[in-house]
């Protein structure tokens, strides 16, 4: 199906609602609708919507920093430097909506490295100390780790990555040189059959593993390995996950978090029944390894943490679906094309980028992202319904992991 871009925005109300839209139960399937097909690939393609008005800022009283609607600081610049993967993980970038004919942002609308650069520093003059560079897959962005020596030349920040690994095991040495300080790599099973299912074009379990031997050995501690759950398709690997990624007494290790499967953007046929609580996740891991609930490291960090009773090594949940931390998130996403959102299931953002080629200087470009934030009252996974879940929403290689 060929469709242009005005016809595909002639479909969009057209969206087919579940009959159910009550808020679901917790654990209880409450979509029974198919996953999303080919017929409604023309809604899906829709990269982003409109900008929406940047809201004025309003002054803050003597070095209070930026804060929005509940009362939540703007910490964390959540930066994705390219929509395009290699992988087409089933449930991020099915291979039926990202084909060949899918349309990649063209190089003009790509931020470069000095416009990303540019947004982080000022975004840092509002608050932001922790950034995570993302995608699609962020090490098919060409020099990347120009981007990441850029990057760690601001002072104060913690700059952070989230790869699929494939590029990894040449990559991680530059990166490490570069200044990057903590990697996430993603990786849903162990056994290769399934995880070669889950990426969708083949990718073997074995060359992951090296990579996070390499970037172990280029001097990445504590690697955070992310698994998004599937009910049926990668729950039984759970347990194994966790024997592996458990430390040798005395040592650092890696550390597994479990991701309950969510419902960003539209594309991914997302039902409540495919997901796994990570109530379940935990009491799973406890039958077959004891372990206990421990500390956060910061306030508002995203996983739960667990620790081992035996003392050897801890494994992260993350329960955006069935127990939300949207009172606590201090998140903003810069897309690939130089939009802010403030939420991951946003279904518009804000257009820095014009902001940035028409020449504004940086003081007008922080009131922006103050204004922004300010305004800001995201809670959606407060909020999910199934009704919600089937909203038009940005796709999560657009904006963002
Ligand atoms: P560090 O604490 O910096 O190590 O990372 P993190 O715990 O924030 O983890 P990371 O940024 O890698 O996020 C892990 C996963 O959690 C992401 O891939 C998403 O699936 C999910 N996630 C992260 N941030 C949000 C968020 O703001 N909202 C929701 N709903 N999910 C999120
Ligand atoms: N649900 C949960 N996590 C997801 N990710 C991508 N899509 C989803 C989804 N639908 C996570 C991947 C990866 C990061 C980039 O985002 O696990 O670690
Ligand atoms: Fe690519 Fe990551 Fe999305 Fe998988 S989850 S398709 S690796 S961006
Ligand atoms: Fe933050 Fe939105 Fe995620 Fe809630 S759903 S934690 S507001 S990004």
């Amino acid at each position: 199906m060929n469709l242009t871009w005005v016809n595909v925005k002639a479909f969009i109300p057209r969206l087919p609602l579940s009959p159910v839209s009550d808020r679901y139960t917790f654990g209880m399937p409450v979509n029974t609708s198919p996953p999303i097909t080919q017929s409604v690939i023309p809604i899906t393609d829709l990269r982003r919507g409109d900008g929406l008005p940047i809201p004025k800022m309003r002054e803050t009283s003597g070095g209070t920093s930026v804060q929005d609607q509940r009362g939540r600081q703007l910490r964390d610049l959540r930066i994705s430097v390219t929509d395009r993967c290699n992988f087409r993980c089933t449930y991020c970038m099915p291979k039926e909506v990202f084909d060949n004919n899918y349309r990649y942002l063209p190089h003009s609308e790509v931020l470069s490295f000095e416009e990303i650069t540019r947004v982080a520093r000022i975004a840092v003059t509002q608050g932001v100390t922790k950034i995570r560079l993302t995608g699609g897959e962020p090490l098919m962005r060409r020099g990347i780790e120009d981007l990441v020596a850029m990057l760690a030349a601001i002072p104060g920040i913690d700059l952070t990555l989230t790869t699929n690994g494939s590029a990894l095991k040449a990559k991680a040495g530059a990166l490490k040189a570069a200044g990057l300080n903590r990697l996430t790599v993603s990786l849903d099973s162990l056994d290769d059959k399934v995880f070669r299912a889950m990426n969708d074009v083949d990718f073997p379990v074995a060359k992951v593993l090296a990579a996070i031997d390499a970037a172990n050995a280029a001097g990445f501690e504590q690697i955070k390995i992310n698994m998004v759950v599937k009910r049926g398709v990668n729950d039984h690997q759970i347990i194994d996950m966790a024997k592996f990624f458990k430390p040798a007494p005395g040592t650092l290790g890696n550390i597994v978090r479990f991701i309950e499967f969510m419902d960003v953007g539209s594309t991914n046929g997302w039902q409540m029944g495919d997901v796994v609580p990570s109530q379940e996740v935990v009491n799973r891991i406890h039958a077959a390894l004891p372990c206990e609930p421990a500390n956060p490291n910061h306030v508002g960090e995203v996983a739960k943490r667990w620790k081992y009773l035996d003392g050897a090594g801890e494994f992260g949940v993350i329960s955006s679906v069935t127990a939300a931390f949207c009172g606590t998130c201090t998140r903003a996403r810069l897309s690939t094309d130089g939009f802010l959102y403030t939420c991951l299931f946003a279904q518009h953002g804000y257009d820095l980028k014009s902001l940035l080629r028409r020449g504004e200087d940086d003081t007008l470009i922080a009131k922006a992202i103050g204004g922004i934030w300010q305004a800001r009252q995201d809670n959606y996974s407060e909020v999910r319904t199934a009704e919600t879940a089937r909203q038009r929403k940005i796709e999560m290689s657009f904006i963002g992991g």
